[in-house]
């Protein structure tokens, strides 16, 4: 190994790997393609030391950012489109079940357990439209799943999460809600609105790097778990966003598009959203099947 040059040094990297200490075939794998793949980037681009310092600089002040409160590099991933890339490979698409996309930064546990048709709303905004959203979880087979929990969060119309707002009561604009005997789940909130990923350190500066604009569709994030059904993280986005054709993260797709309505005479919100969930078998679900 004493003369490293640009034509050996990827397979020198590779063939260090488990020569010491034995290392799990799944490892080996990760790590083979992962140096392959940055040498061949560092070679295409000809990296220059000056950039390679700037990168290394650049991944430690975001690493700094990372707390219980933020996390940087799930931001910078879904700029890249690669939280979108992962979530498509682990679950493919299977037939009739409801698509799945980016569970992005902001979801929090524990979520306030809430009575069918509940409101999310703990404080109201100026200008608000409130909204019914109401649907059915139901299998592959069009059976209905009772006791499903749907795990509903979104931005205020301050375009801001609870968490990320000083001023929003805890959990504002977020709660489960179970499945009815019918599978049919319900709740109150408000029409979300367009909102910028976080723009103000590393996140801000990849986007401008990248030339792109941190904006998302307007969306309500809605997670479906039922024991025996594969879990589904999802978003729903609003028919008339301005930003489906261009999300800051990549994550939207025609199926979860859905209608806010006005909602009928006498109705106690101003608007309403029907969306159904299908979900598959947990045993029947893609690569956990295959495995
Ligand atoms: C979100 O939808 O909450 C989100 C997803 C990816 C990046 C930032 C936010
Ligand atoms: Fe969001």
């Amino acid at each position: 190994m004493r003369n490293v040059t640009i034509e050996n040094v990827t397979d020198l990297v590779i063939g260090s790997l488990g020569q010491h200490e034995p290392i799990p075939e799944r490892q080996r794998e990760i790590m083979t393609a992962l140096i392959r793949h940055l040498h061949g980037f560092c070679k295409d681009v000809n990296l220059t030391h000056a950039e390679f310092m700037q990168a290394c600089d650049y991944l430690g002040r975001a690493g700094a950012l990372c707390s219980h409160k933020r996390q940087e590099f799930i931001l910078l991933a879904d700029i890249l489109g690669v939280e979108v890339l992962v979530d498509m490979l682990s679950n493919p698409v299977q037939g009739n079940a409801t698509i799945s996309t980016v569970l992005g930064p902001f979801f929090r546990e524990n979520a306030p357990v809430m009575p069918k048709g509940a409101s999310t709303v703990q404080k109201a905004f100026e200008g608000q439209e409130t909204v019914y959203v109401e649907g059915y979880v139901r299998d592959t087979e069009g059976n209905p799943i009772p006791d499903a929990i749907v795990d509903v969060w979104e931005d205020a119309p301050n375009g801001l999460y609870e968490n990320h707002d000083p001023e929003q009561p805890d959990y504002n604009l977020r709660g489960r809600f179970e499945t009815d005997r019918n599978g049919h789940y319900a709740f109150r909130a408000i029409r979300p609105v367009p909102y910028p990923i976080p723009g103000d350190e590393t996140a801000g500066e990849l986007i401008r790097y990248m030339g792109h604009h941190c904006m998302r569709p307007d969306h309500i994030h809605m997670m479906v778990n039922r024991e025996g059904y594969r879990p589904l993280i999802s978003q729903i986005y609003d028919s008339s966003s301005e930003y489906l054709d261009n999300d800051s993260v990549f994550a939207v797709k025609e199926e979860l598009i859905g209608e806010f309505r006005k909602a009928p005479e006498g109705a106690d919100t101003d608007l309403v959203l029907r969306f159904d969930f299908v979900l598959p078998r947990q045993e029947a679900s893609g690569r956990v099947a295959a495995e």
